[in-house]
This record gives structure tokens, sequence and C-alpha cells, in this order.
């Protein structure tokens, strides 16, 4: 049998596998309620535009309310047939409400409702991500807070370079996620708009009002040109681009996490909640959580440059290629949004050890560049100087095997005769990082105020 949505020309129905590569009901099912929520909006415009007639208006939106509610009970039978969400969900107004059916496709293609169905998901997940990303931000700036003065190797080359907080660590999260939201947010006020009545790809002769649909769905204007409208897919590319850039900031975290709670650093504890065991080696605490964050970058770096080639030689304007963008979108979409809900659990539960941490801090003659300062400030010598001094300091710390502070003053005498006993002030990790004062540094109130004034700033918009 022919399609009966757009059968009238064909004298046989499609080959088995070429319903197989061109249904979409299998995936895009999911868009069912802004379906149904477009077609609404539509129809309530053309009935105030006098297009199709009150009572014919009423019974489509009686029709697709059903519709809804036999979708949301599962009652609803999906056909491969009907190839998609659209032609699944028309075929059966029709079985409901009869002939009057036909009347909602007026001035309206697929190729301009599939665009409106996307992007009012797009849409949602983007607010989605947007509040995930705020959660998240709340668990790095409370937990910043409590550890703004506990101290930690800070790492350049992954080599210990100069001491940090704990809490300026994760505070350094918190200004990423802040960076990915803004984007984020970003990213939604430039979709904000209606491509429904671009009709299939030339606008239409029927007097619609393509104000009022773009009002009742929530967009901010209709889009101005009908070609550019059906066939954008900017919109969801521009989220997954959101999404990848989030995913590779999870992923850092993700991988210090894996690094931190590892036996040889062990300055970390992650709960049970977020770990799993090993069936054969009963000591083991695996960072799984941490680890699939990390893995979940490559699926959803994958969505993008998917939809990225998929799109790059499309002629204008709507090409059945665009059916691709969804099943990607869908797996990357998910995907950041598990990533951030694992993170957030991962980290609210997350312990530091405090005290491993503050002794990995003072080894690896991580305040060499507290003692060049201190060469700076107190003895007058050109930093250069006073760094080949130091230099020679640490040389012979290493030659004797021991840390910066247990250098006795007479071998520190006999590199810089003019040090004092007062050097000594300054090679403790607490002193050196309660002296890194300047505007964004490590000290401990500094941190506790960035943490605050996030924390201010969250529960000023939750108000
Ligand atoms: N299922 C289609 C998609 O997702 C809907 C649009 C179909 N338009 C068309 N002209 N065949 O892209």
């Amino acid at each position: 049998m022919s399609n009966r949505m757009w059968g009238g020309r064909f004298a046989e129905g499609p080959d088995a596998i070429m319903e197989e590569i061109n249904a979409s009901i299998d995936y895009d099912r999911k868009l069912y309620r802004q379906d149904i929520e477009g077609s609404k909006a539509h129809v309530r415009m053309l009935a105030a535009r006098q297009i199709v007639t009150p009572d014919d208006a009423k019974a489509i939106v009686q029709g697709l309310d059903t519709i809804l509610s036999e979708i949301e009970s599962g009652t609803f039978t999906f056909s491969r047939a009907l190839e998609d969400i659209h032609m699944n969900v028309e075929a059966r107004l029709a079985e409901l409400i009869g002939p009057a059916a036909g009347r909602l496709h007026t001035a309206r293609s697929r190729n301009d409702q599939v665009a409106t169905d996307f992007k009012l998901w797009v849409r949602d997940t983007l607010d989605t991500l947007d509040d995930q990303l705020s959660e998240l931000m709340q668990v790095l700036a409370e937990k910043a807070e409590l550890h703004a003065g506990d101290v930690m190797p800070g790492f350049t080359h992954l080599q210990s370079a100069q001491p940090v907080t704990f809490g300026h660590h994760l505070m350094a999260y918190v200004e990423m996620f802040a960076r990915d939201r803004s984007r984020v947010r970003d990213a939604r006020k430039r979709m904000n708009e209606s491509p429904l009545g671009s009709a299939a790809l030339a606008g239409t002769s029927f007097p619609i009002d393509r104000k009022m649909t773009a009002e009742a769905l929530g967009f901010d204007r209709p889009t101005a040109n009908s070609l550019d409208a059906v066939s954008d897919r900017d919109f969801v590319i521009e989220a997954l681009s959101c999404a990848s850039i989030t995913a590779m900031h999870l992923s850092r975290l993700a991988e210090e996490i894996v690094i931190w709670c590892s036996a040889q650093f062990g300055f970390v504890k992650l709960s049970d909640k977020f770990s799993t065991g090993s069936s054969i080696m009963p000591q083991k605490k695996n960072p799984d959580a941490a680890e699939l964050v990390r893995a979940k970058t490559g699926r959803i770096y994958g969505s993008l440059q998917g939809l990225l080639t998929m799109m790059k030689g499309l002629p204008l304007a709507y090409s059945k290629d665009m059916q691709e963008d969804k099943e990607q979108a869908f797996d990357g979409l998910a995907s950041i949004s598990l990533a951030l809900a694992a993170m957030t659990g991962m980290m609210r539960d997350l312990e530091p050890v405090i005290k491993t941490m503050k002794k990995a801090a003072g080894s690896g003659y991580a305040t060499a560049t507290d003692l060049a300062d201190w060469l700076v400030r107190v003895l007058g010598l050109p930093f250069r100087d006073a760094h080949h001094v130091t230099g020679k300091m640490v040389a012979l710390a290493v030659d004797k095997g021991v840390e910066l502070h247990k250098v006795p003053l007479e071998d520190m005498k006999a590199v810089e005769p003019r040090i004092t006993q007062e050097v000594f002030s300054v090679l403790s990790v607490d002193k050196s990082v309660r002296s890194r004062t300047s505007y964004g540094g490590t000290s401990p109130v500094n941190v506790r105020k960035q943490a605050r004034r996030w924390l201010k700033a969250l529960a000023a918009e939750k108000a």
C-alpha cells in the first residue's frame, strides 16, 4: 500500500529496506510532546486567522490532547510505516476525529514542523544543562569554602610546583562551569526563534500569523528567512558544542579524581556510592564513575563531529540527511546530562585526605619560589639572581635527600651569606599559600571570598 500521507502519486509501497532506512519513529518519538504542542499552537493560529473553522480547530486540539495522554500512558501504537512522529500523530488524529484532521497540515510542512519540534526539545535540554551546571557549581563552591585553608600541591606538568589550597583547586572548576553556563544561556538566546510557518521552504500563501505561534511556543520571534529556518541545524550543533566544552572540563576533573584517589596519591576518598569493587582483587575500590564521565566525552564530541559532517555539504534547503541529527544529538545531550549528574554526586561525597595532601604539598621543593621571593624582598636581589641562588639550595637539598626547610642555615649561608634564620618562616606550605594574596591567588582569604561570592550569586538566582 502506498503511504496515505504522501502516496497520491505512488503506485507501490516502499521496499522493506527503504522503510528501514527511512523510518525515524524509533527515535523521534521522543519529540511527541513538542510535536503536539507545536500542532496545537499552529491550529489555534489557523482558526484565529479563519483558515480553519473554530469547530475543526477545537476537534483537532481535543484529538491532540487525547493522543498526548495515549502516548504518556503507553497505549499509543507507533507505526514504522508512518515514518516519523509527525505522521504517526496525524494519522492517529484522523482515526480519532475523521477528515477534519487533514486540515491541521494547512500552511505547514514537516520541514518547519521538525525544525520547530527539535528546537523546542533542544531548548528544554539547554535549560536542564543550565540547572545542572549551577548545581555542580554550588556543590564545588560549598566544598571549596569548607577547605579554603587546606593545602595541597599545585602542579604544572604534573610535577609539584607551588602549594595551593584544595578550595582554590575546586574554585578553578567553578569558574570553568560558570563559563559553560554562560555559553549555554547564550546559545539559548540565539536559537529562540520560531521556524513554524516557514512551511516546506518558501513560506506560504495562507494569511498566517507567525508571531502568534512564536509567542505561544515561548519563542522570542519568528525566524526571518524561510529557507534558513527549515535548513538550520546550528542550534543543535551549538548545543553540542557547549556540551563538548563542558565534557572536556568534566573529563579533566574526572582525570584528577582518578589520579587523586590512587593509592600512590591518596589525596581523596570516594564514597562507596560512586565507586565499584573488583571481582578478583578484594582490596580494590575503583573510581568507575569518574572514568565513565571521562569516557562519555568521546561520544559527546562524536555527536558534534557527526552533525557538523552531516550538514557540511547540504545545499539549501531541507534534505533528508538532516533526519540523522536526532539520534546523535539525543545521545550526546543525554550523555552530558548523565555525566553532570554523576560528577555532582561524586563531588558532593568526595572527602579530601587533608593530612596526605599537606604532606605532599611540602615535598618536591614546592616552596622554592617562596625562598626566591624572600631573597628579592628581604635581601633586594634581582629575581633572576634569586632564582639562581635558590636553584643551588634546591640542589643542596636534593644532595642531602631532605626538603628545603630541613637544609641547615649554615649550608644555606655557604650559598648566600646574607641569609638569616628568618627565611624559614616562608618555607612552610601554610605560610606559602597565605602569602599569595594577589587577586585570584590561592590565599585562604581569597578562596573563601570567591567561594562566598559564588554561593551568594547562586542563591540570589534561586530567590
Ligand atoms: N522525519 C523527518 C526529519 O526528521 C521529518 C521531515 C521530513 N521532511 C521531508 N520533506 N521528508 O527530518
